[in-house]
C-alpha cells in the first residue's frame, strides 16, 4: 500500500476503452471483500458501480463531471450515514479502496464538489448521503490541457511542510522532516494525501507516544454542503497515516484522548502507539 500512496495522483483523462469483462467482475470481487470493512468509528459503506455503455462522453455528462473527467469507462460510489464521524470512516474505506486500484494500475480521482449527486439518487436512502465518488478507467498517456489547468490553479502538486502540519507536544514546535523523528516515514504518507482542493487541513501534534489527529477547518469552505467536505480528509489522512505505521511495524490503539491545541484544531483521535 506504501508504494500505492506514492504512486496515486487524480487522474481526469482516461483511455476511451469500456472495462473488460474480466476486469468488471474483478471490481466486483474487491467491492464484495470491501463491504464488510469498518471504518474507525464503525461506520460501513455500501459501494455502487456505473459502468459506461454507450457514448462514455454522455454518460460523463449525465453524471455531471462537468468536463473535468474525460473518457472514464466506469465510476465508482458509496453511501454512506450522513453524521460527521461517517465522513470520516467513508474517507478512510473509500482511500483503501482507491489504493487498491491504484495497485492494479487504474486511474481515479475522488469527486466531491464535479458531479451530480442526483443522477445517483436511487442509491441513496433517508439519513444517507454519497459523500464521493471516484471514475476509473485506465490513465491517458498525456493530461488534457483542461487538466493541467485543474492542477495548477489548485497547486495540485504541492504540499504543505510538515512544520504546518505536525507538532510535538504543542504548535510551538513543529516537527521538521529530516530530523529522523521515529514515526516521519508514516507522516511523509500522510503529507502526501489527496484532499479536497488541496487543503490538507488534517493536523497532528505528537505527545511522546500518543499522537493527537485534528482538523483545522478551512474558513467558508464547502459550506453549501449537506456532509463536513473535510473529515473525508480526515478519514484518508488516518489510512495513510495507518499504512505508514504499519509499514514500519509499529502497533497502535485508538483511542479518545482529548488533548490541548489552539481553538481552532477541532480534536478527532488519538493513536496510542506501541514503542518501546
Ligand atoms: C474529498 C475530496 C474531494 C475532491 N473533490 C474533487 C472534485 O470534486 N473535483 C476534482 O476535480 N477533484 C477533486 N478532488 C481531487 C483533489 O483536487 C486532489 O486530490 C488534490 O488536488 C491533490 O492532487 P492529487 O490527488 O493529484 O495528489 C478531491 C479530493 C478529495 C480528497
Amino acid at each position: 500500500m506504501k508504494e500505492a500512496i506514492y504512486d496515486r495522483i487524480s487522474v481526469r483523462t482516461y483511455v476511451k476503452k469500456p472495462l473488460l469483462k474480466m476486469e468488471t467482475e474483478a471490481l466486483q470481487k474487491l467491492i464484495d471483500e470491501m463491504k464488510n470493512l469498518t471504518g474507525p468509528f464503525g461506520h460501513k459503506v455500501r459501494y455502487f458501480v456505473d459502468h459506461q455503455q454507450k457514448n462514455l462522453d454522455d454518460e460523463a455528462k449525465r453524471i455531471g463531471t462537468y468536463g473535468f473527467i474525460k473518457n472514464a469507462p466506469s465510476f465508482v460510489g458509496a453511501v454512506v450515514k450522513n453524521e460527521f464521524t461517517g465522513m470520516i470512516d467513508f474517507g478512510y474505506l473509500f482511500e483503501h479502496f482507491i489504493l487498491l486500484l491504484t495497485k492494479r494500475g487504474y486511474g481515479t480521482c475522488w469527486l466531491a464538489g464535479t458531479f451530480d449527486r442526483s443522477a445517483f439518487d436511487h442509491y441513496v436512502n433517508e439519513g444517507e448521503v454519497i459523500p464521493a465518488i471516484t471514475p476509473m478507467g485506465i490513465p491517458e498517456d498525456h493530461m488534457s490541457l483542461r487538466e493541467r489547468a485543474i492542477r495548477l490553479a489548485i497547486k495540485a502538486n504541492r504540499r504543505k511542510s510538515f512544520e504546518e502540519m505536525f507538532f510535538i507536544s504543542d504548535i510551538k514546535h513543529p516537527l521538521t522532516e529530516g530530523k529522523k523523528h521515529p514515526i516521519e516515514d508514516a507522516l511523509k504518507l500522510v503529507q502526501l494525501a489527496p484532499s479536497a482542493s488541496n487543503k490538507q487541513p488534517w493536523r497532528m501534534i505528537v505527545d511522546e507516544q500518543n499522537v493527537h489527529v485534528y482538523l483545522e477547518r478551512t474558513p467558508n469552505y464547502g459550506t453549501g454542503k449537506s456532509f463536513v467536505m473535510q473529515a473525508l480528509d480526515i478519514g484518508i489522512a488516518m489510512k495513510h497515516f495507518e499504512v505508514g505505521l504499519q509499514s514500519l511495524n509499529i502497533h497502535y490503539h485508538l483511542i479518545q484522548k482529548p488533548y490541548q491545541a489552539p481553538s481552532t484544531f477541532e480534536y478527532i483521535i488519538t493513536y496510542q502507539l506501541d514503542m518501546k
